[in-house]
């Protein structure tokens, strides 16, 4: 094997990244193989130098590093040494930025003062082995180090398009105080993430638009539609929010949402029902086969087991319809769900 590739995932599905990563090699005809780190969240890639691994396409990712290497025995008087003697190995002369990093787990996130205070030792080594930050050169990578704990750490390099810039590619959002349920993140995370130019698209700049939420209550997902001022069809025979119903924006239609019929095209469709993922996935392609509607947002909930295998089942069939985008997300705000965009 020629290096290592560092992704991370939510704790607990390392296995699904692992299984979609191999997915991944096999269709490059790449020998690969992947060491999960249990429980943290982590996978690393053991990979030929050919093997491209985007962020982009993985589900389960959030953060990739594609060098990466495990430095143990970090001595407490000086870690700052190996790390930069290692950032030298991979002939790095700049970078755009540091980002350290910790898994997302209680340990992980014991971790974070000394990450704020660590930064500056090691931005003064780098800098005295002439390793020097160019924050405005866009094609100097960043460098990371995750810390397992104050004795080891994973440290990589990420390139432009190819790295989130949240660290651990978490994008913490901030309930907002008048949401009618927690699951409004995850609405807001794939607005900002999963969109094609995300608050820039056309969705939220065209004047009156329509859009249908099936299986709407409370009225989370119903909220951020409302809020950019779509008005909204909210199909669910549970009690949506007050206020929301007080909005003036949104008819709450109390209905079966596998027989609901939308009275035109809707411009976004969003779906957050609990079902059986195959269920939602023959919704969803009636929806697009139908034409009504031709955006669409919606969440899989998976089982416990084969996540990935069953996800993939999901994206074919849906792929059949040949849209021109289709990605899929294992966001921050998603626990064993994944949430998926289709453009037609
Ligand atoms: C996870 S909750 C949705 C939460 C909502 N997105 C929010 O942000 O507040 C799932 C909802 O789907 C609804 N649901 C499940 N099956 C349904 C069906 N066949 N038709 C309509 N609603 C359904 C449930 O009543 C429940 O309110």
């Amino acid at each position: 094997m020629d290096g290592k590739t560092l992704l991370f995932c939510r704790p607990g599905f390392e296995k699904d990244l692992a299984a979609e990563t191999m997915n991944h090699a096999s269709h490059q005809q790449q020998g690969a193989y992947c060491q999960t780190l249990d429980g943290l969240g982590l996978v690393l890639v053991n990979r030929p130098h050919a093997f491209r691994l985007l962020l982009g396409d993985l589900i389960f990712a959030r953060q990739l590093y594609e060098t990466a290497e495990n430095i143990k025995d970090l001595p407490d008087h000086d870690r700052v040494t190996p790390i930069v003697r290692w950032f030298q190995s991979q002939e790095v002369d700049r970078f755009q930025d540091i980002i350290l990093e910790s898994p997302d787990t209680n340990d992980g996130k014991a971790l974070s003062r000394f990450l704020k205070k660590f930064i500056h030792p090691l931005a003064k080594g780098l800098k005295q082995e002439g390793i020097t930050r160019a924050s405005q050169d866009k094609d100097a990578p960043c460098l990371h180090v995750c810390f397992l704990s104050y004795q080891e750490a994973i440290a990589g390099i990420s390139w432009r398009g190819n790295q989130s810039p949240y660290p651990g590619g978490i994008h913490r959002l901030k309930f907002p105080k008048d949401g009618p349920s927690r699951s409004t993140l995850k609405l807001e995370e794939a607005f900002l993430d999963l969109l094609p130019g995300g608050l820039k698209h056309p969705l939220f700049t065209k004047d009156s638009c329509t859009g249908v939420d099936l299986g709407a209550a409370p009225g989370g997902w119903t909220y951020q539609l409302v809020k950019h001022n779509i008005f909204t069809y909210s199909v669910d025979n549970g009690p949506m929010s007050p206020d929301l119903l007080a909005s003036g924006l949104v008819e709450h239609c109390q209905e079966d949402a596998y027989k609901f019929r939308p009275r035109g095209r809707a411009d976004i469709l969003v779906c957050d029902m609990v079902d059986q993922p195959s269920q939602v996935t023959n919704l969803i392609y009636k929806w697009f086969s139908e034409g009504w509607c031709d955006l669409a947002i919606f969440n899989l909930k998976l089982p416990m087991k084969k996540r990935f295998q069953e996800a993939q089942q999901c994206l074919d069939t849906l792929g059949a319809l040949q849209p021109r985008i289709l990605r899929a997300k294992h966001l921050y705000h998603d626990r064993e769900e994944i949430t998926v965009l289709m453009e037609k």
